[in-house]
This record gives structure tokens, sequence and C-alpha cells, in this order.
């Protein structure tokens, strides 16, 4: 019989739950389903790390958006800000709903543009438009937000030169007692300079006028400000109205709008997000002050994000490991890290374990992969006693992750989107290293023998300078090993035993139908701790070997 380990004891507070002058913390859960469907499941079927949307919650949050604005505005329009996440299925059900596009880039126009969205029904904002974007988009009809005088004079040359006069409106920078102010997007007013651009727009004979856009901040909690910004918009529109004799053709708020997401510095989670018919109320009941009565409202177009898709997202990811730091705090390992989760940074993420929290508690670091200091999660959370292997659900995350989401260190993990059926399907593929080193080339100076680096099979041509060279180079027997690789991991099939079925024959109304076909995620072996057992240092005892050295549970 082998001799028992010595476990040297950790002594921690338990001080979790305990009530303090702002009450009880909130952000001890557990999660063991996402719309039904359990999570170790999901993380079975699709791997880990992944993103989970909610299509259900999704489509609950624009109509709860939309019947706001219509119940107080005969013309409000939401617009999708895809930078907020730009996945075509998650497109694709804010087009079905009646949303625009709302974009501030070229790359992100071609994409509404290749979702099959209108010019027309496409707001382009941004402040680096090129003059072959802007003549796309005059082309195309689009909604134009001039955000620097440059770009007015661009577009009075693209009106030079096609013979149109396209209709450009300007995004308004307006004192809406914000602070920080923002005021590096589009043109002061209270300065003048929005008027000066207004007066170019309409006097200088080759433009005419569009909307005013304004943005005034971020995850603005204050819907009064929106009241602030609206009175102020609508003033400028009517003194443009004075003293040009044109009326602006609609005007532009958000975004902004606060989601259930708990900033680092508040104390309870989601607690202070207003709801977004407060926001509603505030905008247009400064609308119907502003106007004189006698005029219909002009066209509101609401630019919305996070507040939307913020807690219809949820990152599913694994214990990796368990540690205790030098001060004898607990700390976790997990598969998801700052790679995934920019918004760490400003949000304290609720980290719930997909298992039932007994009663003890600990507070505990969650660190991520990235073999770098910073890859913290959370500097503290509640947790019950997690082993590797066991899974976590971190959220909201449905904004600002997977568009800013890093290829560093690790590639990105798969998307999946459960229907409101219940059943989930992958919207995006988990990532293969042929996505990373795809568009790279290694000069053939550089090459060494057995470099596998040459050029991936499935990489487009590299332009006018590509030469022969690499075209033959790129069909060695190393491409033709990953190419099989990549064949056998796009081959897995969706094993739907635990999942519910019953979805018909072709895609239900509102989902992307049209996808390109979408590979199932990388798999991930079934059986993950015992796998890849834990590596154990000669001398330190497994923190999870019970006392006699048998592992505690697996
Ligand atoms: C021009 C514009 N509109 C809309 C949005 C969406 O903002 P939010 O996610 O705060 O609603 C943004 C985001 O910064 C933006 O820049």
């Amino acid at each position: 019989m082998s001799k028992s380990r010595y476990e040297r004891p950790a002594i921690v507070r338990n001080a979790v739950g305990l009530m303090n002058k702002a009450g009880r913390r909130a952000d001890l859960s557990e999660r063991e389903h996402l719309d039904g469907v359990p999570i170790e499941t999901l993380c079975r079927e699709f791997g880990s790390p992944l993103f989970v949307f909610s299509e259900r919650r999704l489509r609950a949050r624009i109509r709860e958006a939309k019947e706001a604005f219509a119940r107080r505005h005969p013309r409000a329009q939401l617009c999708w800000s895809y930078k907020t996440n730009y996945l075509d299925a998650i497109c694709a059900i804010h087009h079905s709903e009646g949303s625009l596009a709302e974009v501030v880039s070229g790359m992100e126009y071609a994409k509404a543009r290749r979702m099959g969205v209108p010019g027309h029904r496409i707001v382009f904002n941004g402040p680096a438009k090129s003059p072959e974007e802007l003549a796309r988009a005059v082309r195309e009809r689009a909604i134009l937000h001039a955000d620097h005088l440059e770009e007015i004079y661009r577009l009075e040359r693209i009106a030079e030169e096609s013979g149109e006069r396209p209709t450009v409106g300007i995004r308004v920078s307006v004192d809406a007692g914000i602070q920080p102010r923002w005021d590096r997007f589009g043109f002061n007013l209270e300065s003048g300079q929005a008027m000066q651009a207004v007066r170019r727009i309409v006097r200088g004979g080759k433009l005419q006028l569009g909307g005013l856009h304004s943005h005034i901040g971020t995850f603005v909690l204050d819907p009064a400000a929106y009241g602030r910004a609206a009175a102020a918009v609508t003033a400028f529109a009517a003194e443009i109205e004075r003293e040009l004799g044109v009326r602006p053709t609609h005007i532009d708020l958000g975004g902004g709008y606060a989601s259930t997401n708990t900033l680092g510095s508040e104390y309870h989670s989601g607690a202070l997000a207003p709801p977004i018919a407060e926001y509603a109320e505030a905008i247009c009941s400064a609308l119907v002050a502003g106007g004189n009565g006698t005029t219909p409202l002009a066209p509101l177009l609401v630019e919305i994000g996070r507040s939307l898709i913020d807690d219809a997202g949820t990152l599913l990811s694994t214990v990796i490991a368990t540690k205790r730091l030098g001060n004898g705090k607990r700390a976790l390992v997990i598969d998801a890290g700052g790679n995934l989760l920019f918004t760490a940074w400003w949000y304290r993420l609720n980290v719930a374990p997909a298992k039932p929290v007994d009663a003890f508690v600990e507070e505990t670091s969650i660190f991520g992969p990235l073999c770098m200091n910073i890859d913290c999660i959370r500097e503290s959370v509640a947790l019950p006693d997690m082993r590797p292997g066991e899974r976590l659900a971190i959220s909201p995350v449905g904004a600002y992750t997977v568009t800013q989401s890093m290829q560093f260190i690790q590639l990105r993990p798969a998307c999946v989107l459960i229907g409101e059926d219940g059943v989930p399907e992958v919207i995006r593929r988990a990532e293969v290293l042929e996505d990373l080193t795809g568009p790279e080339r290694v000069p053939e100076r550089l090459r060494q023998p057995g470099c596998a680096a040459v050029a991936s099979p499935a990489a487009p041509a590299l332009g006018p300078e590509a030469d022969g060279r690499l075209a033959a180079a790129s069909t060695g027997p190393i491409e033709a090993q990953a190419a099989g690789d990549a064949s056998r991991e796009t081959g897995r099939r969706r094993t739907s035993d635990a999942i519910p079925s019953g979805r018909p024959a072709g895609p239900p109304p509102g989902t992307a139908s049209s996808l390109p076909p979408l590979s199932p995620a990388v798999p991930v072996p079934g059986a993950w701790p015992a796998a890849a057992a834990p590596f154990r240092p000669g001398g330190l005892a497994d923190p999870h070997a019970g006392r006699n050295g048998t592992a505690r549970r697996e």
C-alpha cells in the first residue's frame, strides 16, 4: 500500500456572499444550460472555448427596442452597428427584423453588401472612408455621414466626376453633459464647425444635405443625456432650415445605449442599465418638444449595438488547471482569455460554473491561456471547487468580443447559434492553422529544408508580383498533409443525440440562408481531463487527488 501524500493546507477566509453596506454581491451563480441545451453537450459537440449566441434572446431584444421607438415615433428605424458583432448569421437576424446596416469602414460596407443589404439600407459612418469607398457608397445610394471636411471635399470631387449630386449628412459632436465629452468625431456644434460644414454642402452646389448624426458616448447610463443630444440636434436642424432653407433628411442618434453588462466599477451586476424604453422616451419627447408642431417629425435613425446583443452571447470555457497563488488565493487557468475577451478590461464579466454551486465557495482569480501576465479575466470571483475539464460560462459577451478577438497565441474558437427551436448550429467554424498562415509567404532564400511555411493551398493569388516558384512550391507533401488534416477536421459531423433534433429541411426564416456551408468545430476529445493528464512535477501533490492519492472525482 502506498503512503499517503502530505498536502499542505491552505487556509482561506470564507468571506463570500456576506452582506456589506451595498448589499450582497449578486455574481454568484451557476449555469448548466443555455436555452435548454446542456453546456457540457455544447462543449463536447463544438469544442471549447466556444462562443454561443441565443437567437431567442437576440430577437427579443431587437423587438423590444423596435417597439420602444415605434410607440413614440412614427418613422423610427433601428440600424444594426456591425462592429459590435458582424458574424453573418447575427447580422442576418438583425436584417430579418428590419434593421438597416450601420458600418464604419469599407470592409464592413462590403460585408453588408455581401449579406444582400442594398446600399440605400446602409448607414456609412467612420472617420477613414477612402475615395474608392466613398465613390461606391455614392453609386449605391448609401446613407453617408461625413466625419470631417476632407470627406466633403472628396465627395465633391466624386460628384464632379460622376455628374451626380450625392446626398451627404454630417456627424455632429454635441455637448450632452457626458464626461469626458466625445469630440474627436464629426463637427463640433457649439464652435460653429457643424454649421460651416452644412453651409459647404448646401452652398457648394455639388452635394445635397442629408441627415444629422450624433453619437454622444459609450455605455451611457443616463437616458436624459440622449434627450439633451436630441434637443441640441433638433435645434440645429431648425437653425439650418432658417438660414439655408433646407431641412436635414433625418436625425440619427447612437450608439452608446448601455447593455446589461457590469462596468468594473459597479458593485451590483448589470443593475444600472436603463431599459431601452427610457432612452426612447428621452429622445422622442425631446424631438417632439423641439419640433414646431406643424412639420412632421424628421425620420429617426437609431444606431444601436451592445444593448441588443451583449446578453445574447456567452463564452464557454474549460478549466485547464487550478493553482494557489503565493498569497494562498485560489486561481484557475482556463482556455479562454484576453485573446477572446477584450471587453474583460472594462467589464466585470459574470463567470458561472456549469455545475451546481454547493455550500462552500471561494474567491478565485481567473487567468486565460496566454503566456502573458496581463491575461486575467477576473481578479476575484466566487466559485466552488473547480477541477480540470469542468466548464465555465462567461457572460455577457455578445458585444465587441468576436469582432475584437485576436489570433494571438491561440486560434479562435467556433461560434454557435442556438436557434429559437433550441437547435445549436455552427455559425463560424473554429480556426485551423491554415487560417493563420494562409496569407503568409516565406521568401525562397529563407526556406529551410522541410519548411512547410510556403504558401497555403487555399491561399489566393498574391497579385501581380506572384511568380511561378510559389505556385510550384505550394504543392509539396506537407501541404497535401495539411489539406488532409483540414478535410478530416471539416469532415466531422454533429452527433445530435443529446441535442434537440427536428429542424425542418432548409433554414428557418430569418437565418443566414446565404451562408456558405460551414465546417464544424475542431473536435475536442470527450474525456478531456483523462486524455491530457495534468502536469505533475515531482514532489507536488495533485490538488485533485484524494487523501489516498486517487482522483476524487473524474
Ligand atoms: C457610429 C457608431 N454607431 C453605433 C455604435 C454602436 O454603439 P453601441 O454598441 O454602444 O450601441 C458605435 C459604436 O461605437 C458607433 O461608433
